[in-house]
């Protein structure tokens, strides 16, 4: 197996930058409600926080279909336009409205290869104000075993902070 990411990055440096990029995405968006302008601009945050995040971005949930996911603001190579709530990584959190950390996506059953240099991803559910499941947000990177509970949360509670705040 490839050297996993998490041997490289101390956890207290990761949970340093997210910190630092926390308070930059409070203070960017403080009195701004448009939702595309604060995925875009948490989207563009957290992709420049950390040079391993491949794709960073938001799945919408569709309000015209049901539990239908459309790609909205991301960062990255061009990602799978629509996944069914229970399909892929995405799907799962969407369906379960919980986090799901995969270290190795080829032994995900189901993984949505959209690009195949991902090889770890983490997506989290983003709920607003009343607790209403309105996205989720993908992390991919291109090494195996990036993500961990660090990751986990801290984009919780960004993503918290952000939408349901
Ligand atoms: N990896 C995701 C699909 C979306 S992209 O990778 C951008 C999944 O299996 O849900």
């Amino acid at each position: 197996m490839a050297e996993a990411f998490n041997d490289k990055i101390l956890p207290a440096e990761k949970a340093e930058r997210y910190a630092t990029v926390a308070q930059e995405i409070a203070s960017v968006l403080a009195g701004e409600p448009n939702l595309t302008a604060r995925m875009a601009s948490v989207s563009s945050m957290l992709a420049a926080s950390f040079e391993h995040f491949f794709w960073t971005g938001f799945y919408v949930v569709d309000p015209d279909k049901r539990e239908e996911l459309v790609v909205g603001p991301y960062q990255g190579t061009l990602g799978c336009l629509r996944i069914a709530f229970g399909r892929g990584v995405c799907g799962t959190a969407a369906r379960e409205r919980k986090t799901q950390i995969v270290e190795d996506v080829d032994a995900f059953e189901g993984h949505i290869a959209c690009d195949s240099r991902s090889k770890s991803e983490i997506v989290v559910p983003v709920v607003d104000a009343d607790g209403r499941l309105i996205a989720v947000f993908d992390v991919d990177a291109e090494v195996t075993g990036a993500f961990d509970g660090v990751d986990a949360q801290w984009l919780e509670r960004i993503l918290q902070d952000t939408f349901a705040g």
